[in-house]
């Protein structure tokens, strides 16, 4: 359960140096085509809610607190090209539809839209006029409460890691990832700030390389000591005591604390327990799904095999081979030593201290 003195608390914050998703008032949504980084720095406009769906299904914009926020305004974007239709609202829950199938496994995407939904159904048909102002403020509450998340978290999840710590990561949970600062990478950009990380491992995270494009361009631009293991060093890497906490992030967490993330998660946290070494998972509550009971309930991404058999376009298989492409796995609870969201610290039971957390009753099983 959370003590006191390691409870959250959410305060303003000043913009990230980095913004992979901008609100453009002329009423455009600006996205930072993350499938060029570390090469090019290009955003890209989007007017249409349907291609920001496209968008999302493609990588141009990928995290799970990131998919959500980008959610929420393209559902702006769908009232405010359908403010001149004579029933807005079905045109509106037909996108929010293509919006919510976009991608599967990390639950903000549907936590985004159902606050947006709900936002919807409890406007006055007398008001249709103010929708997409009213909406454009509820997207922009989720965007900034998210930096917020993560400023708290960031600082939470420092607090626990030694000072001269070495730290291991996987995929990237940083600013790329959310409305800014980052998860993961928030504890990781607190605590180094704080003396308490000296180095960083990141795990090149195959086949799509968040770790070796995302994760590192984040870390050098803040001159934080960042080096890529493949995955099958994560195994030696703990075995000889190279780094004392596993931290990532997480795209959904079951009641029971089962976490879902980045393919590649849960063998790091096999082997990082295996030699002793902790295992810290940060998210901020809206990812924690309450209606999944356990990992069994959380849907995988499969995505297509040509992202295993190709590279930049050039095969990389043997003619003829297929691929098994699952981009998520779930890590069991128990190999799970905390989960910090903006609210506090979870340790097990998982499934009381989470509710805790995000403030539900479990004697009524609500
Ligand atoms: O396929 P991706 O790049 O969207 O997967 C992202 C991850 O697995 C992240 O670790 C997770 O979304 C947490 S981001 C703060």
């Amino acid at each position: 359960m959370p003590s006191s003195r390691e409870s959250g608390h959410l305060s303003t914050h000043t913009v990230d140096s980095i913004q992979p998703i901008i609100w453009d008032s002329r009423g455009c949504l600006r996205l930072l085509d993350q499938r060029r980084l570390p090469e090019e720095e290009t955003y890209l406009e989007f007017t249409d809610p349907r291609e920001v769906a496209a968008a999302i299904t493609d990588l141009v914009v990928r995290g799970a607190p990131a998919i959500g926020i980008t959610a929420a305004y393209a559902v702006v974007l769908s009232a405010l090209r359908h403010s001149e239709h004579p029933q807005p609202l079905v045109q509106i829950e037909q996108d929010m539809e293509v919006l919510r199938a976009a991608r599967p496994t990390a639950v903000n995407l549907e936590w985004a839209l159902a606050r947006m939904d709900q936002l919807i159904h409890s406007c006055d048909p007398s008001s249709m006029g103010r929708l997409a102002g009213d909406l454009l403020q509820a997207a922009m509450e989720i965007h900034q409460h998210d930096i917020a998340a993560n400023h708290a978290m960031g600082e939470l999840g420092a607090s626990l890691i030694e000072p001269g710590s070495a730290v291991m990561t996987h995929c990237n949970a940083g600013a790329l990832a959310t409305g800014g600062y980052g998860t993961a990478l928030g504890v990781i950009r607190s605590a180094f700030g704080q003396g308490r990380v000296r180095q960083v491992y990141a795990g090149e995270t195959r086949p799509w390389l968040q770790g070796s494009r995302l994760t590192a361009w984040e870390l050098c631009r803040e001159q934080i000591p960042v080096s890529l293991v493949t995955e099958g060093a994560v195994a030696p890497l703990f075995r000889e005591g190279l780094a004392e906490w596993l931290i990532t992030g997480a795209d959904r967490i079951a009641a029971n604390g089962d976490v879902a993330n980045k393919i590649g998660t849960y063998s790091a946290a096999l082997h990082a327990r295996h030699h002793g070494a902790r295992v810290m998972v940060v998210a901020p509550l809206s990812t924690i799904d309450f209606s999944a009971d356990s990992g069994e309930d959380i849907p995988i991404e499969q995505r297509s095999p040509d992202e295993i058999l190709t590279a930049g376009g050039q095969p990389v298989a043997a003619a003829g081979a297929g691929a098994w492409n699952p981009v998520f796995d779930v890590t069991p609870a128990e190999l799970v030593d905390v989960i910090v969201c903006e609210t506090g610290i979870a340790r097990a039971p998982f499934r009381e201290s989470l509710s805790a957390l995000a403030g539900r009753n479990t004697a009524s099983g609500g």
